[in-house]
């Protein structure tokens, strides 16, 4: 089973890079940028990686983000996971990045765009790997804050398509940010949020509803509402599931509990990506595995998740259709 997940074509829309700061180059940064980290060692670092929630994560992945300061910093995170991408097989990959993080500690957006944009340049020139950049807002911080990080992102409105919504998301719904996300439509983003992870169902109702989103990041809760659930089958709205996150943050206590395969068998538009795979445990194939080893699922199940993403992605129709054939080759190979 390792050996068939090891070799499918694989698609990733949901991955934060500031997760991906493997404790080594947390190590390596926080050196070279004489910051102080309350750790002796990597080995101290991943111990420290017990959640009980996705707060006692969160606290601890800002943290980690502080050692970030220069362009080469960005460079180096981003072709790390684009290395980890090649290693997995991940054709093509849709990045969260979070700029209030940085630009609240006076690193300016231009730094963090410069050092992504060239990472990922260069992962498309040399390792062929496509990818597209979503900026995400940070829901507990206000609207004023989210509207001033999308005025800075105007020059780089090319490198970036779309908006998203992250961080805390009890006590801040979607409705929060109705007005800045009716802004970023109007300059032409498309919008994506986290919902139904922590919080309820309606959550993810207001981000369809009010955010326009046109996919849903996590969305497992949505079955506490039989209606909704059938409306993503109807609609064929994609939920970007994150299955290592979710038994690691305690969304579900274990991977058998886990809804991921049932709702792809009701015909739930869903996929597997790795969230914040330094934190979580693992990167693509891993998550891939975790699923497949928890449950019986077959070679095109499996292929399924890869589909699924395929199709919700936002890369042109041009490349989707070069995804499908590659995936129907490996799955006709088999
Ligand atoms: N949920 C909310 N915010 C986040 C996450 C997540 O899984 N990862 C990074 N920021
Ligand atoms: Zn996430």
């Amino acid at each position: 089973m390792y050996q068939f997940i090891a070799g499918l074509p694989k698609v990733e829309l949901h991955l934060h890079i500031e997760g991906s700061l493997e404790p080594e180059l947390m190590f390596e940064l926080a050196q070279r940028n004489g910051i102080d980290i309350p750790f002796s060692n990597p080995e101290e670092v991943r111990g420290a990686y017990d959640f009980s929630n996705l707060q006692s994560f969160l606290d601890i992945y800002y943290q980690g983000a502080q050692v970030l300061i220069s362009k080469r910093d960005f460079y180096d995170l981003t072709w790390a996971y684009m290395l980890r991408c090649k290693a997995d097989n991940v054709l093509h990959t849709e990045l969260f990045f979070d700029p209030q993080t940085h630009t609240d500690r006076g690193i300016s957006f231009d730094t963090v765009m410069e050092g992504l944009t060239q990472a990922l340049l260069q992962a498309e020139l040399e390792l062929g790997i496509t990818s597209q950049l979503i900026l995400c807002f940070l829901r507990h911080l206000d609207e004023a804050s989210a509207f001033e990080t999308l005025q800075q992102a105007k020059p780089w409105k090319q490198e970036i398509v779309a908006v998203g919504l992250d961080s805390s998301e009890i006590g801040h719904p979607p409705e929060k940010f109705a007005r800045v996300f009716a802004e970023a439509v109007k300059q032409g983003y498309l919008t994506v949020a986290h919902a139904g992870e922590e919080g309820p169902s309606s959550n993810i109702t207001d981000a369809l509803d009010i955010l326009k989103v046109s996919r849903i990041d996590h969305g497992v809760r949505c079955v506490d509402d039989p209606q909704l659930v059938s409306r993503l089958i109807e609609q064929q709205i994609h939920l970007t599931v994150c299955p290592l996150s979710n038994t690691k943050l305690k969304v579900f206590q274990s991977m058998e509990q886990h809804s991921i395969v049932d709702l792809l068998r009701q015909g739930v538009s869903v996929g597997i990506n790795s969230d914040d795979p330094a934190y979580f445990g693992g990167y693509m194939n891993d998550n891939f595995a975790a699923v497949a080893s928890s449950f019986h699922t077959s070679h095109l199940e499996l292929a399924k998740f890869t589909a699924n993403a395929i199709d919700a992605s936002f890369c042109s129709i041009a490349r989707k259709a070069e995804l499908h054939q590659n995936l129907q080759h490996y799955v006709d190979s088999q």
